[in-house]
């Protein structure tokens, strides 16, 4: 028998680096923050990554919509934009509105300051019920600008965030993870095919 608590606690040791994953539709920009990317091709000449991106979230229906998005390794000295970009939800704000960037070559916003920023276009999508699974064509990638100039610190993981996020974050990210969990519960058990539309 599965013990729920053992089994997540140990799947958290899967989480990738803290990204910010943005997306620009119609002229609306946004972002958010994921745990859930990988490295998706070990061949140079075809670079890929995934992201698993819960259909709750605005920036989903943003990407799936466009087909296109921007993802961001941070630094261990970027807090706050953990905090912004994934504590609220950019249908109520502009996330992105005090946070420098500018438009990269496929017209999503990229962070100036960043460990690293991948431009991608979506290659193909997986349905997981709650969430879906987009694999990234890289497109255009860079280090952060701003980061050249003064370093911010090293790559910041998810267990880095969690054990060192300032204790009054704490209760309030537990309560937001509370919340998507139990949307997604019920989400998790329908998975659907989903072909992608080729662009
Ligand atoms: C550390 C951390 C990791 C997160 N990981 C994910 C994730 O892997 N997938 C996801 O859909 N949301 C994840 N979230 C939650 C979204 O970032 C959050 O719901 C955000 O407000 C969504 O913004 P949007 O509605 O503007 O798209 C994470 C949040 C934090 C703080």
């Amino acid at each position: 028998m599965l013990q729920p608590d053992l089994t997540y606690q140990l799947l958290r040791n899967l989480t990738s680096p803290v990204v910010a994953v943005t997306a620009e539709r119609r002229g609306k920009e946004n972002g958010m923050i994921s745990d859930a990317a990988v490295r998706a091709s070990i061949v140079p000449s075809v670079p890929r990554l995934s992201v698993y991106i819960h259909k709750f979230n605005y920036s989903h229906d943003m990407i799936f919509e466009t087909g296109r998005f921007g993802l961001h390794l941070l630094h261990t000295m970027q807090f706050d934009i953990v905090r912004r970009l994934g504590f609220f939800s950019g249908r109520d704000q502009d996330k992105l509105a005090g946070i420098p960037h500018h438009r990269g070559k496929l017209g999503v916003p990229v962070l100036d300051d960043c460990f690293a920023h991948f431009e991608c276009n979506v290659a193909n999508v997986m349905d997981t019920g709650s969430s879906t699974l987009f694999l990234g064509d890289v497109v255009a990638v860079g280090r952060g600008a701003a980061a050249e100039l003064e370093p911010k610190g090293e790559l910041l993981t998810a267990s880095y965030f969690r054990n060192t996020m300032p204790a009054e974050w704490r209760l309030e990210y537990e309560a937001k993870l509370g919340d998507a969990q139990q949307i997604a519960a019920e989400m998790s058990r329908t998975i659907k095919p989903v072909v992608w539309k080729r662009s």
